[in-house]
């Protein structure tokens, strides 16, 4: 039997990682939207298959409004809900989010009750910590996109600094989605040698402010929505590492039970990805001031947080 992966929201992240995960062949694709865009979903599935004579896939997609074909996914990814529009922050989006992220949960837990949640819908730690409450699943089965895309932005900006290739650049980013994120110089280097060596503080400091603006900077250039290549992109990486069952550690945002001194919060921190979900959570040494930035970056999801109603 093939995986099943559950797109919920077929609108531009949506139809992206249906797409990168279609060329990965991983199992069969099901993206579900409301019946007020019928049509739509069906629309991307059939445009998507039909891609798969020149790309060379043969994943299966199925286009619905209905929940029934969703029955049984092995990993649900959730990017249903309103993106950003220019001067809007994640934060703004809170209230609207957690009317749709109830809803989605409410269809998805008693057709897949053993499926991984991956949840994309900002703002992202605190709708994935709402997912994790109303789905009553163990918290390694709840996780959140943010740290594979956020470290990507830090390492194309690297790239494009020194005039090196991608591939070459490793880079993380802790903490929450939102403008508080914590990209670390420390620990992200270019084969292997820290670019603090590399750059000069200033330069840094740059790259730094400009990752945490990187999607703002998207959403100020497209002025219709946000960011969809590379957090399509991010999304299929997790669904790949957990049907692979691979172990990658990447930077995701993760329920933490004491872990960098936080409790009762989904936080971007370097776990393990596998068949398991989120199957540990690393702790790494970090400078008091990096301490002193994580903290921070906790208390504006706290804020976020606060305005969920249960
Ligand atoms: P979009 O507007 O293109 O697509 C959203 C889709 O969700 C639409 O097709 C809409 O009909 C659907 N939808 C709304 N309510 C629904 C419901 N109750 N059930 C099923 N589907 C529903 O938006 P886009 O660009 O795809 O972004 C989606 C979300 O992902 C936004 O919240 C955005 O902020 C977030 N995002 C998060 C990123 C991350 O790194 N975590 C990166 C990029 C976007
Ligand atoms: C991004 O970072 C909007 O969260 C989205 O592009």
């Amino acid at each position: 039997m093939p995986s099943k992966i559950t797109i919920v929201g077929a609108g531009n992240v949506g139809a992206m990682t249906a797409l990168w995960l279609a060329e990965r062949e991983l199992g069969d694709i099901v993206m579900v939207d409301i019946p007020q865009v019928d049509g739509m979903p069906q629309g991307k599935a059939l445009d998507l298959m039909q891609a798969g004579p020149v790309l060379r896939y043969d994943t299966r997609i199925t286009g619905t409004i209905d929940y029934g074909p969703t029955e049984n996914s092995d990993v649900v990814v959730i990017t249903a809900g309103v993106p950003r529009k220019p001067g809007m922050s994640r934060e703004d989006l809170v209230s609207v989010n957690q009317q749709i992220i109830s809803e989605v949960i409410s269809q998805i837990v008693p057709r897949s009750p053993n499926a991984i949640l991956l949840v994309v819908t900002n703002p992202l730690d605190t709708m994935t910590y709402l997912a994790y409450k109303l789905s009553g699943f163990p918290k390694q089965r709840v996780v959140g996109q943010s740290g594979i895309l956020d470290g990507a932005r830090f390492r194309t900006f690297i790239a494009m600094e020194l005039g090196v290739s991608v591939e070459s650049i490793h880079a993380f980013v802790l903490g929450g989605h939102g403008d508080e994120m914590v990209p670390i110089p420390r620990y992200s280097d270019v084969a292997g040698i820290p670019i603090t060596e590399l750059l000069p503080p200033e330069r840094i400091a740059a790259l730094v402010e400009r990752t945490r603006q990187g999607g703002g900077e998207i959403v100020k250039l497209l002025k219709t929505g946000s960011a969809y290549y590379a957090p399509g992109a991010s999304v299929a990486a997790m669904v790949e590492a957990i049907l692979k069952d691979k172990k990658l550690v990447l930077p995701c945002s993760a329920y933490l039970e004491g872990e960098y001194g936080l409790r009762d919060i989904f936080f971007g921190v370097p776990v393990t990805l596998g068949r398991g979900g989120a199957e540990k959570v690393w702790e790494i040494t970090l400078t008091l001031q990096e301490r002193t930035m994580l903290n921070k970056s906790a208390d504006l999801i706290r804020s976020t947080m606060a305005a969920l109603k249960f």
